[in-house]
């Protein structure tokens, strides 16, 4: 199986309650390793250019609001077919539709404030990363 990258972001609504160390227990329980990892407070522009793909979705300005409402933890996961499983260990993006055990199911308090981002596909992985790191920063 390919081994890739992929991008995950904490969101602020579980940076707030200090689980991102049980979030990356996860991850690494799963065997996709951790390989960069900062902690930013994102302005509304660099929230903005990230969720671009929904600026025509409803849901859109309440999303860039709560993105910016706290710190994220933004980092590179990898591992075979790193994409797809990051997206297993995550849960569906509704909380009510995550199946148990799955980090959005035991943490997400919404749709919105859903503890976590994975990237959608590997196109999407590769731009996500260059978004926030550089080369150099991939250990
Ligand atoms: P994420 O994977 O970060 O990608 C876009 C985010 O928009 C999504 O997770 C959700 O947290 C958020 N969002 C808020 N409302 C909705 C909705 N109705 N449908 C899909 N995503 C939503």
């Amino acid at each position: 199986m390919p081994i890739e990258k992929t991008l995950s972001i904490i969101k602020p609504d579980a940076t707030k309650r200090n689980l991102t160390g049980l979030i990356n227990a996860k991850f690494e329980k799963s065997g996709l390793k951790i390989i960069a990892q900062k902690r930013l407070q994102l302005t509304r522009s660099m929230a903005e250019k990230f969720y671009e793909v929904h600026k025509d979705r409803p849901f859109y300005n309440d999303l860039i609001d709560f993105m910016i409402s706290g710190p994220v933890v933004v980092q590179v996961l990898q591992g075979e077919n790193a994409v797809k499983l990051n997206r297993i260990i995550m849960g569906a993006t509704n909380p009510e539709e995550a199946e148990e055990g799955t980090i959005r199911n035991e943490f997400a308090e919404s749709i919105e404030a859903n503890s976590v981002h994975g990237s959608d596909s590997l196109e999407n992985a590769n731009a996500e990363i260059t978004f926030f790191f550089a080369n150099i920063e991939l250990i």
